[in-house]
């Protein structure tokens, strides 16, 4: 079940909301600019489809996402605890940045861990398969799927250069471990 957990900066033990239900979720998340909606797709895919036929099952969702987006292009992005390099890809994106475009992704399959730090607040959002989130350009988050990653999700780019993430050396993210 998605999840949203949103806690005072200092105070990681204290949550100040913790709900499960997609209209609170999506509200909570609006006031910091971030985009959330549960997509009920008829889409069903074989666990092992190939990246193609995932975009391609996914292809009229897709066109209207990046219309409305006015994003370019999109691909897929799969993680299961097995891939050697799970542990590397992991670290890239579990301290705090941002980026200069936004950050839109759809959970094909699987979870993983939003967390976004804005007006002294954490938001930890919790995503699994039918979610759709969008992170504006240059808030604070960072990304966690556990340390057995097992995930599928599109990615949707406006600007693939935008999509680099400018580190903030804050080490926030290691004081609220997701669970
Ligand atoms: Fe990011």
């Amino acid at each position: 079940m998605s999840r949203l957990t949103i806690y005072d900066e200092n105070s990681p033990a204290a949550p100040l909301l913790v709900s499960e239900d997609a209209r609170v979720i999506a509200e909570s998340l609006s006031e910091i600019g971030v985009e959330f909606d549960r997509w009920s797709s008829p889409v069903s895919l074989a666990a092992d489809a190939a990246p193609e036929a995932i975009l391609e099952a996914y292809r009229p969702y897709l066109d209207q996402l990046m219309g409305a987006k006015g994003a370019g292009s999109a691909d897929v992005i799969k993680l299961t605890p097995d891939n050697p390099a799970a542990p590397a890809l992991r670290e890239k994106f579990l301290s705090e940045h941002i980026h200069t475009e936004d950050e839109i992704r759809f959970f094909v399959d699987g979870s993983g861990h939003f967390v976004m730090h804005v007006g002294g607040r954490v938001y930890d959002a919790l995503c699994e398969a039918g979610d759709l989130i969008s992170v504006p350009a240059n808030t604070k988050h960072w990304f966690d799927a556990g340390d057995r990653p097992s995930f599928t999700a599109l990615r949707v780019f406006t600007d693939t250069s935008g999509w680099v993430a400018h580190f903030t050396g804050d080490q926030i993210s290691a004081r609220f471990p997701v669970t």
